[in-house]
């Protein structure tokens, strides 16, 4: 059975003084959900080292936003590889966000390259796609889906892929407050796990975790983890809100699938 995942993407936000509030305050809101629900923050860069100081000893595990495409060491101003996260304590790391995607150019290219550092350096990959609502208006989703994916992993093998996640995000539901319907969601992670079968074999499908993103609060979470292919969620406003994000990590936890 898959464990349901819940991960904070911080994104631009955050001051030391702010982490340190938000995290002593998830630390015992969180406590007692351990066991049904995994849970990782994803702050910003610099702050990855202070959050791991402030997050070790219990089980939140920590996240970063994006890596360098580069896998050695060299003149490559203003990146950061996966081995130097992973030697400031991140073990989960988000690839191809559709934020990335669009302000800084991280193409499916960039994207794969991306990824096979992250494995190379033992990391957790969560890779993001989503369509944007232009792509779904024009009936585009699968396809547009399945480039993404396709593209992403083009030359790795079933073995390569042990610790990957991947996050659904719809492009038009990120920031807007306008979360895909439970049955959209469904349909999209439905339809990832089938593309992946057909791939890997229906092994790998089924242990594979699959999140959802894009707007989703206490309000809503329920409502998406309880569908059958969605395992979690990638959380990015209501991450920041210490009740939200509780309400959000309970909900993952108590989704009628984990019990
Ligand atoms: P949102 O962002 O929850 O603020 O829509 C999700 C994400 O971009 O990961």
């Amino acid at each position: 059975m898959r464990k349901a995942l819940v991960a904070g993407n911080w994104k631009m936000h955050g001051r030391v003084d702010q982490n340190l509030k938000l995290i002593e305050a998830l630390i015992p809101a969180l406590s007692n959900l351990k066991e049904a629900v995994d849970i990782v923050v994803c702050p910003p860069l610099v702050y990855l080292s202070q959050v791991n100081e402030l997050i070790a000893n219990t089980s939140i595990a920590l996240g970063a936003q994006d890596v360098s495409r580069f896998d050695r060491d060299g003149a490559h101003t203003g990146d950061c590889s996966a081995d130097m996260l992973a030697d400031v304590g991140a073990s989960y790391v988000l690839v191809g966000h559709s934020e990335r995607r669009s302000e800084q150019n991280d193409t499916d290219e960039r994207v794969s390259q991306k990824l096979a550092c992250l494995l190379k350096a033992n990391l957790k990959p969560i890779l993001c796609v989503g369509e944007t609502l232009e792509q779904r208006e024009a009936g585009q989703v699968e396809d547009v889906i399945a480039t993404q994916i396709e593209l992403a992993i083009s030359g790795l093998s079933v073995d390569d892929l042990k610790e990957l996640l991947i996050a659904y995000e719809p492009v038009w539901a990120i920031g807007t407050g306008k979360t895909a319907s439970p049955e959209q969601a469904q349909d999209v992670h439905a339809y990832i796990r089938e593309l992946l079968g057909a791939r890997f074999g229906s092994g790998f499908a089924k242990q594979i975790t699959i999140l959802y993103g894009g707007s989703v609060k206490a309000a809503n979470a329920a409502e998406l983890f309880g569908q059958p292919d969605i395992d979690g969620g990638l959380i990015g406003g209501a991450a920041l809100i210490t009740e939200e994000f509780t309400a959000i990590c309970s909900a993952a936890a108590n989704s009628p699938k984990n019990g």
